[in-house]
């Protein structure tokens, strides 16, 4: 319910149109004066008058039994009237069914780049953030009404296959890949480069491997899906337990045969220039350094294949938005990507968006739960978090019927919730504690604020929540919750259009809050029927928004904790 728009329609003032009044329109710094104020200055010049003067004025002018009006200096107070509050929200038809109806498609197409993980490397905690914000976007923007495309952006290309081939094939033992997965490939790696030291010829049989993998011969073909097999099969029990899908795998190795167009695209726009035998593209003329092409050996990089992952990206999907969701160690690298776009011609290049974020480390530092050297794995993170919230869960309500399920889930959620709680651009100090308390600002405090509305929903008997008496909902907690739960859609966007998680995490956090506090203050099982119904129908309210809010969040609510 837009009470702006119904504000500002009810003006009657020559001097102020609705649409200026629209966008004049603010939140009062302290709630005790009102809902929304409408402050008078920049009128005084024109009309040669004082603020308060004009303000006097526009109160005069609307007449409205909906909200009441009192200047105060410069500025007309609206406050509206609790009862018109209470029912223009909550009768709102969304709360009626079981989930909040699917938004219509907007006809808008956007691209999301995330997790984006490496082949024959360890799925560990620093995936976290882009696997969890662009999770978190993809069903945000899909809740919005886009038609969303997400898309893991696999690090399957490089010479490091050669040596993963030569040195499987050296010292491998598949049983072993089989039962240990890419923690075996990963030290058959680390293993090369030792030997490496002592036999510098094992690089030139590696050289010949990657070529061959190159030049589609059969065997370095089949060796190199299977590292990518084993990879994906670890990665994608992560996503499950994560509930994150993407419609594409398309890595950097399917840009192979898409390079040489985009090399000939660049010269012939004559944008590339020789240096050092190498081909690139010179930025000095926008402050950075050049964007490396083609390698003096013709190999290509990593630059090379995002410019052909953009421009097949556009002519697929035809995105009006573009986003990576990359750490800002990769600042410059999408800044270059997205000038060399530009200088090429693609128009599109407006429309893509590198959506960085801080690092991730552990509270405590490297002393936390890894297979092995120093990088902790994300599985690991995740089932540490589960096994705490089990040991929760036995000391809170031992007598819960799916413990497993929803240990599952609470420590799963928080561990997302941390995640996606930190402003996006701010490193995050990870801490299982803090990730788990139930009482803090965390999943755990919202997955128990939503059972709880559940819990009494149950109790009192929810099914018959029509014919809502209005006027019982009018005190101050009510009042705040029910403000809150209006402004639920305005923060959806918000968080989509700045690409900011984070700020439906607070939202969510401030609507619990607001929620408790009324709960511990007003009784609802026992009072009369009315009173009660009334109650309930806020309740459900707040279920359904906590629920749905979670839900953008990659976070489970359980019906009981
Ligand atoms: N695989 C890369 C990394 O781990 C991230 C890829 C991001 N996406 C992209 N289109 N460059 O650093």
């Amino acid at each position: 319910m837009d009470f702006k728009k119904i504000i500002a329609d009810s003006l009657k003032c020559d001097f102020i149109s609705a649409d200026e009044a629209y966008s004049l329109l603010g939140l009062p710094a302290n709630p005790q004066m009102g809902d929304y104020c409408l402050p008078c200055f920049k009128f005084a010049k024109v009309l040669k008058t004082s603020p308060q003067a004009i303000a006097e004025q526009v109160a005069k002018s609307v007449q409205s039994e909906n909200f009441t009006v009192q200047v105060v200096g410069g500025y007309v107070n609206f406050r509206l009237d609790r009862t018109f509050l209470a029912k223009s929200v909550l009768s709102d038809k969304s709360y009626d069914g079981e989930t909040f109806p699917e938004a219509k498609p907007n006809g808008k197409t956007v691209c999301i780049d995330y997790s984006s993980v490496n082949i024959a490397k360890p799925f560990h905690i620093g995936h976290l953030l882009t696997t969890a914000i662009g999770g978190s976007l993809y069903r945000i923007y899909k809740r919005l009404g886009y038609n969303v495309v997400g898309i893991n952006h696999l690090g399957d290309w490089g010479t490091q296959f050669g040596k993963m081939i030569v040195a499987f094939k050296k010292w491998g033992d598949k049983a072993d890949v089989e039962k240990r997965g890419v923690n075996a490939l990963v030290e058959l790696y680390v293993r090369f480069h030792k030997e490496a030291e002592a036999d510098p010829a094992l690089d030139g049989e590696a050289r010949a491997w990657f070529k061959k993998i190159e030049d589609g011969d059969v065997e370095a073909t089949r060796l190199f899906s299977y590292f990518k097999n084993v990879t994906l099969e670890e990665v994608k029990r992560v996503y499950k337990r994560l509930g994150i899908e993407f419609d594409s795998y398309n890595g950097e190795s399917f840009y192979n045969d898409k390079l040489s167009d985009v090399v000939k695209l660049l010269e012939q726009k004559k944008l590339l220039t020789e240096s050092d035998g190498a081909k690139v593209v010179d930025l000095s003329d926008f402050d950075m350094p050049p964007c490396l092409i083609l390698k003096s050996d013709g190999a290509s990089l990593y630059a090379t294949r995002d410019l052909a992952a953009a421009i097949y990206r556009k002519n697929t999907y035809g995105f009006d938005k573009n986003l990576y969701v990359v750490a800002y160690q990769q600042n410059l690298h999408f800044k270059q990507v997205f000038k060399v776009l530009e200088l090429m011609g693609c128009d599109f290049a407006k429309d893509c968006v590198h959506v960085p974020f801080g690092m991730v480390s552990l509270e405590g530092g490297g002393s936390l739960s890894t297979r092995s050297g120093n990088v902790v794995y994300l599985s690991d993170v995740l089932d540490t978090a589960v096994k705490k919230a089990r040991a929760v869960i036995e000391e809170k309500n031992p007598k819960l019927a799916d413990k497993e399920k929803t240990a599952e889930q609470v420590g799963v959620g928080a561990v997302l919730f941390m995640a996606l709680s930190t402003s996006r651009i701010k490193d995050l100090v990870f801490s299982y504690d803090k990730a788990l308390s139930f009482d803090g600002e965390t999943a755990p405090y919202l997955q128990y604020t939503h059972a709880r509305c559940r819990s009494v929903l149950e109790k009192c008997g929810a099914a018959d929540l029509k014919d809502i008496d209005y006027s019982l909902l009018t005190g101050d907690a009510e009042a705040a919750v029910i403000t809150l739960l209006n402004r639920y859609g305005a923060v959806i966007n918000d968080a989509a259009q700045k690409y900011e998680p984070s700020i439906l995490s607070k939202y969510l956090i401030d609507l619990a809050q607001s929620y408790n506090a009324f709960y511990v203050s007003n009784r609802i099982a026992g009072e009369d029927a009315a009173l009660m119904k009334a109650r309930l129908k806020l309740s459900e309210a707040v279920r359904k928004t906590l629920k749905d809010g979670l839900n953008l969040l990659l976070i489970s609510a359980p019906a009981k904790m």
